[in-house]
């Protein structure tokens, strides 16, 4: 221990002052505990306050999905692309190297199947395993206007404590009843519900009018990506959700299902973290794509 012989008194007591902490880059997030904001933080990054999430969860409900056959195939080439990663407990202790300095986000709702009720899940993950994986976030879907949705809700609910006492924050994933419209009123509903609850962050689709979901919630969203469609319609969406609000994008289909992952979510970063227009982001894919043809 440091004795007290040569000890120097404190001098320059008017540096110390009482400097305000920098403001938090999120909205909605001042006042968070430093945990939470710095999981957040790893989540959506302070220097451009965007995130580009790659979502490879779909197989805790619809098992080995095109493109996540061999999940340590297609993860290792995205990794070092990827601000977050999306999983499931089960692919992240099989399949994803404990060296890996990629946030970790958890999927931490289910319970159902593609072959029952979508809405029907619950909390499948503890927060205690989560804090145990070292996870930044915690991924839990609601159901508005499903057959399920108190259940939800209230699972919801108890996942929220269980963040705030771990300090993990809470993702809500708005997911959308089959018979429920994508519509600005639908997910503006499911948003800003997610966020009165609690929700940290929110991932919800892109739809017509998005500013008004991203305007009327007080916590950052990102935009799901939602089934594959053509890559330079895929980087439009990303571009456009930005540009109404969203800090990013949380992309799985759109990534792993195109025909060059690494150079679709290369482009995606460039919209996403760089306001890359989506004409010269394909030009990023497009040659990310002709360079690995000329390397095989
Ligand atoms: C489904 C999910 C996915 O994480 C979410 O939909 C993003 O993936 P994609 O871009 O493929 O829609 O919640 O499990």
């Amino acid at each position: 221990m440091a004795d007290m012989e040569g000890f120097k008194e404190a001098r320059n007591i008017a540096l110390a002052g009482n400097r305000r902490a920098a403001d938090f880059h999120l909205k909605g997030s001042s006042h968070l505990d430093w945990g939470m904001k710095n999981r957040m933080s790893r989540i959506i990054k302070a220097d451009t306050g965007r995130t580009v999430m790659l979502a490879v969860d779909h197989g805790y409900f619809q098992g080995p999905t095109s493109g996540l056959e061999n999940m340590e195939d297609t993860l290792a080439p995205l990794l070092d692309y990827a601000d977050c990663l999306m999983l499931t407990r089960g692919i992240l202790r099989t399949s994803v190297p404990p060296g890996c300095e990629v946030p970790i986000v958890l999927r931490v709702s289910g319970g159902q199947s593609v072959l029952t009720e979508l809405s029907n899940e619950t909390l499948t993950v503890s927060a205690e395993d989560c804090m145990r994986l070292n996870a930044c976030g915690m991924a839990f879907s609601i159901y508005i206007g499903a057959p399920h949705e108190h259940q939800t809700l209230a699972a919801f609910a108890d996942l929220i404590d269980a963040g705030y006492a771990a300090g993990i924050p809470v993702l809500a994933v708005t997911a959308v009843g089959r018979d429920m419209a994508r519509d600005a009123r639908y997910l503006s509903l499911s948003s800003r519900m997610a966020a009165e609850m609690g929700a940290n962050i929110v991932k919800t689709y892109y739809c017509e009018n998005f500013e008004r979901v991203t305007g009327t919630c007080p916590v950052p969203i990102v935009m799901a990506g939602g089934k594959k469609i053509a890559e330079l319609d895929a980087l439009t969406m990303a571009y456009n959700a930005v540009t109404e609000g969203a800090v990013g994008v949380d992309m799985g289909r759109n990534i792993f299902q195109s025909d060059c992952p690494v150079g679709m979510i290369k482009a995606v970063r460039a919209v996403v973290h760089y306001n890359e227009k989506p004409e010269s982001a394909l030009k990023i894919y497009e040659d990310e794509k002709k360079a690995a043809r000329k390397a095989s």
